[in-house]
């Protein structure tokens, strides 16, 4: 009988990547079919996150639940991976003695040896080195599933923001070669691809070897992507200000797949919080780069990640990320209150400001946030938009669902056969987390047309 493999994925999207690339390992080293209930699973992956407190308490209760289903069948493997795993290694098995495997975001295509190890003697199984970029050549050929991809362009983050534990756990930043990045895009192209995620802690930082020796940047890669047939929107995930040069912004002017929506998180709008973050950008540096974007791409949507209550920051620094944010002109971003992790700097600076205050900023912003994400929604009433369809809307089976550059879910009556298509549709609603919009006939039929 086919054995099952159940995983659960926390955290980022470079965890969901990383996810789906441990159930193409194991399907072809060991035949593992996915199913979506534990209870039916030989083997259990927790793919973990450790950004904050709340990312790194899930692992226990999770696999805290999952050993009742092994002491009623021992048999079973557990598997640990990600960044909890990569930061506390033997000290998870530890605590949780019936843990068989541990193992890190840069160790995952050795999974199939690991299995077959902790099969064997049921030692208990540890491997969370940096083996760079071995991962990427060791993966079977990407499997697409609809007309969205993830395409892992770089590992790991050498910024060390004092806050934060991804350099810890992912290791210093490493490019794939840009060769490796464009063959595995055109085969998903050629899967019936339309959109491609670039990913990375900060895909920004891209410096991928060329075959002649060279070296291509961060634009260059998005030119190669450009170019490949079928690919007809590009986006990706994070970028970061301190290496957001002029020739990324020109790509803007110069490549129209580019999407009119850039996620380029500021973390502070105060210039003592960031220098304290380590960030290496002033306010200024930034408000400069978005200025800049919005020449190049009139109308573009911008967003953000924000931390609030880092150690010490005052009530005029916070107004500072206030008003910030009222300078830019955000779309759907994000926001947290600051979580001390432990073997970062500033888990060690003084933080004397109580929690409910805290609580108070984030509440702010946040409300500020929402009104200027709804505002965008409703500016976009009455608007034609280019819609990737998706699939079937899950709560009308006659509507369909796709994605608008901005990236808001927009649903519309159309024939489930446009899935995968892009065509234009007539905004003619805002909710809070969704749009409505009728589909322009006309741009159905160019489709057909060339099709
Ligand atoms: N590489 C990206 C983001 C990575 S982590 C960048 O530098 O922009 C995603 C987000 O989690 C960060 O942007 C930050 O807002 C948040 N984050 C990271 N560490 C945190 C911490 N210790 N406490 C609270 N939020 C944190
Ligand atoms: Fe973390 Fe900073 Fe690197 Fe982003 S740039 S992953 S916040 S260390
Ligand atoms: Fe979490 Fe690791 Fe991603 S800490 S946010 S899973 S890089």
């Amino acid at each position: 009988m086919t054995q099952k493999l159940y995983i659960q994925t926390n955290g980022c999207q470079m965890n969901e990547y990383d996810s789906d690339k441990m159930r193409d390992v194991l399907k072809a080293s060991h035949g593992l079919e996915i199913t979506q209930n534990p209870e039916d699973a030989d083997v259990l992956l927790l793919n973990t996150c450790s950004i904050r407190e709340k990312a790194q308490e899930k692992v226990f209760s999770a696999v805290g639940r999952w050993k009742k289903i092994k002491d009623k069948r021992p048999d079973i493997i557990i598997g640990v991976g990600g960044c909890v795993a990569s930061q506390e290694g033997e000290a998870i098995q530890k605590r949780a003695p019936y843990v068989d495997i541990v193992f890190g975001p840069q160790t995952l295509h050795r999974l199939p040896e690991l299995l077959n190890q902790a099969r064997r003697g049921k030692q208990k199984v540890v491997d969370i080195s940096f083996p760079e970029i071995e991962k990427f050549d060791s993966l079977p050929e990407p499997r697409a599933e609809g007309p969205k991809a993830f395409v892992s362009v770089m590992e790991g983050c050498s910024k060390y923001c004092t806050y934060c534990v991804v350099p810890y756990t992912r290791g210093e930043e490493i490019s794939r070669p840009l060769n490796d990045v464009i063959a595995e895009i055109e085969s998903l192209a050629q899967q019936g691809v339309r959109e491609i995620n670039l990913l990375g802690q900060n895909v920004n930082a891209y410096r991928g070897e060329m075959d002649d020796g060279d070296i291509a940047s961060f634009s260059l890669l998005l030119h190669y992507v450009a170019a490949v047939d079928g690919i007809d929107r590009i986006r990706f995930t994070t970028s970061h200000p301190l290496e957001f040069t002029d020739d990324i912004i020109e790509a803007y002017t110069e490549i129209p797949q580019l999407v009119s929506h850039l996620h380029l998180p500021v973390q502070s709008g105060s210039n003592r919080i960031l220098s304290a973050m380590k960030r290496g950008h002033t306010r200024e540096d930034y408000l400069q780069i978005m200025e800049k974007i919005k020449q190049a791409r009139p109308g573009i949507s911008l967003s953000s990640d924000f931390i609030i209550g880092f150690p010490g920051e005052t009530d005029e620094e916070f107004e500072d990320t206030m008003r910030l944010i009222e300078e830019v002109g955000f779309d759907f971003s994000y926001s947290f209150i600051f979580s001390p992790r432990p073997g970062t700097p500033a888990a060690e600076f003084e933080d004397a400001i109580p929690m409910d205050v805290k609580k108070q900023r984030l509440e702010r912003l946040q409300t500020r946030l929402t009104e200027m994400t709804q505002a965008i929604s409703k500016s976009m009433i009455g608007t034609v938009q280019t819609v990737l369809v998706e699939g079937v809307s899950r709560k009308n089976p006659l509507h369909m669902t796709g994605r608008t550059e901005n990236n808001r879910a927009v649903n519309f009556a159309a024939h489930p056969r446009l899935a995968g298509q892009f065509v234009d549709v007539l905004i003619t609603e805002a909710l809070p987390n969704s749009l409505r919009g009728r589909l322009v006939e006309s741009s159905v039929e160019k489709i057909v047309q060339t099709a």
